[in-house]
């Protein structure tokens, strides 16, 4: 019997060195995109997959992640008091996520983070969430990779093609198109250098998983970075069975990186009801001054 896929898991357990000092004492996941946090746009799209199992990997400083997903009886007194009915509503929605907690203790890399669910994920394929890879709602790729499972029953990793002046922030994938959209996997890179990368095929943050994974990654060594990484125990796994890649058309943003943050915060607050308006005429004012100084200089 082939079982649905039920649970995912989200790593939040890094230093988010690249938004220092913001995330010196709070965690990267939580920093907000208009007004909800960066986590919260991926725990959305699980859910929205029926993917309703979520763990989420913590480390040091990142309590916050779970006091986000609670129930706050001080601010929903408040909220009543002052009547804001639909606050409470979206507070609330929140507080019903069915979500367990592990820390990593030591930050090792992505793959060690990924083992340490094992006692949670037992026996099931699962999902993998990396919240800073934020794709759009209106997008269907985990839902895609969901079906796909179905139908192959193997690993599926979401993949993108990115210039190759950026592949080296990426694991790059070696594969063979197979049909429209989906990749079999033959080999798999962390982070190589343009001209050592086998492709310009690069790994998004979303993955379908197998638990076969697991023992893999008990026997992982260090790898780029001195880190254990998931991409190099999904390089193992292939000696063992078929991997495959799906390809990835739509809006994605990188908000793990400033400028990938700035533009998802530019666009969903485009589309954020309350401050559209304002916030395009203000965009409008400071393009305009942006186009007059550059014709000037
Ligand atoms: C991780 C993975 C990498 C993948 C990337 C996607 O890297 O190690 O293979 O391509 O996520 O966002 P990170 O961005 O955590 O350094």
């Amino acid at each position: 019997m082939t079982q649905g896929i039920k649970k995912a898991i989200f790593p939040a357990a890094g230093l988010g060195t690249r938004f220092l000092p913001a995330t010196k004492a709070s965690p990267k996941e939580m920093l907000p995109i208009v007004d909800k946090p960066m986590i919260q746009y991926g725990v959305e799209e699980a859910l929205a997959c029926h993917l309703n199992e979520i763990v989420i990997i913590t480390g040091k400083h990142k309590r916050s992640i779970e006091d986000h997903f609670d129930h706050s009886f001080e601010l929903e007194a408040k909220l009543k008091k002052s009547g804001k009915k639909k606050l409470i509503e979206e507070i609330n929605r929140l507080n019903k996520i069915n979500i367990a907690y592990i820390r990593q203790g030591y930050a090792l890399g992505l793959g060690h983070a990924i083992s340490r669910a094992r006692p949670f994920i037992k026996d099931e394929p699962f999902a993998v969430i990396l919240s800073d890879d934020i794709i759009p709602p209106e997008e269907s790729l985990l839902k895609d990779m969901v079906r796909l499972y179905k139908e192959l029953k193997c690993p599926i990793l979401a993949l993108e093609k990115v210039p190759m002046s950026e592949i080296h922030r990426y694991g790059v994938i070696d594969g063979v198109k197979e049909e429209d959209g989906v990749y079999r996997v033959n080999n798999l890179v962390e982070k190589p250098d343009a001209e050592h990368a086998p492709s310009d095929l690069a790994i998004l943050g979303r993955y379908i998983l197998t638990p076969d994974i697991f023992d893999v990654l008990d026997k992982s060594k260090p790898g780029r970075g001195g880190e254990i990484q998931l991409t190099d125990a999904i390089g193992a796994l292939l000696k063992s069975r078929r991997v495959y890649g799906y390809l990835f058309k739509g809006k994605r943003y990188d908000a793990g990186d400033k400028f990938g943050y700035l533009k998802a915060t530019i666009d969903f607050a485009l589309k954020n009801s309350e401050v559209s308006e304002p916030f395009s005429q203000y965009l409008f004012e400071v393009t305009k001054k942006l186009r007059q100084s550059a014709a000037s200089s």
